[in-house]
């Protein structure tokens, strides 16, 4: 299983985001982005002037995790930043069919995500119109915060139900990943890893993806 690293800008330094995105553009295999809006998650982080804006410095594939209420009023503006992969939240959007509907339309990528107290069984329906679903291993909201194993259970339902079904949808996860956790994810079935604190609160951050890479392969 060929194993993606998605760094999470959340943990990079604002002021300077072209140098943040610089340093991880060739080793990094796609741009994790959450945007939270102060209501379906308690934080606000950035929205569609951001992504457009860094839209202008990379090639990499734009990876939206979308905290919000109502993110499918968001597609349109989301797809014109930049956007190649959005994913919302099933938390939000028990149904997302219209969703699914107009991301096609747009012709962005679409994945659906589930908090940690939300089961496999509410993203089933789903996982055949996904390029991708998201298990979350933490609260959404913030970064840096652990790792909760017990969502592995639900990485091993994910990708069981993908490989059962022939399909080519990607399990990611989300949420304290490190060189210590990327290895149980992995194992588990998740082969896109996000990682913020432990990509971009590293000293040399291409080295760091490629740490992270090493141990998710070590045990997938
Ligand atoms: C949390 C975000 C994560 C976060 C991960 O709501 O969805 O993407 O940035 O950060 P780390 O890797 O530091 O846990
Ligand atoms: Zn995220």
């Amino acid at each position: 299983m060929e194993i993606k690293i998605a760094p999470s800008l959340l943990a990079a330094d604002f002021s300077e985001l072209s140098t943040a995105i610089a340093a991880i553009e060739r080793d990094a295999d796609m741009l994790h982005l959450d945007v939270m809006d102060g209501h379906f998650v308690p934080n606000i982080s950035f929205g569609m002037p951001v992504i457009a804006s860094i839209r202008a410095v990379s090639d990499l594939t734009f990876d939206c995790h979308i905290m919000t209420t109502n993110p499918t009023a968001y597609l349109e503006e989301l797809a014109a930043a930049g956007a190649d992969i959005i994913t919302i939240h099933l938390e939000a959007v028990p149904d997302p069919t219209e969703a699914i509907t107009e991301a096609e339309k747009l012709g962005v990528d679409f994945g659906v995500v589930i908090s940690p107290h939300t089961p496999f069984a509410a993203m089933e329906p789903w996982v055949e119109s996904c390029s991708m679903v998201l298990i979350m291993s933490v609260h959404p909201g913030f970064g840096g915060q652990a790792f909760i194993p017990e969502v592995l259970s639900k990485v091993e339902e994910a990708r069981k139900w993908v490989d059962f079904h022939g399909l080519m949808t990607d399990v990611q996860i989300d949420g304290g990943i490190t060189t210590e956790t990327a290895g149980r994810a992995a194992a588990a079935g998740a082969n896109v890893l996000v990682a913020g604190s432990a990509v971009f609160r590293r000293d040399d951050p291409a080295q760091a993806i490629r740490s992270l890479r090493a141990a998710a392969r070590n045990e997938a």
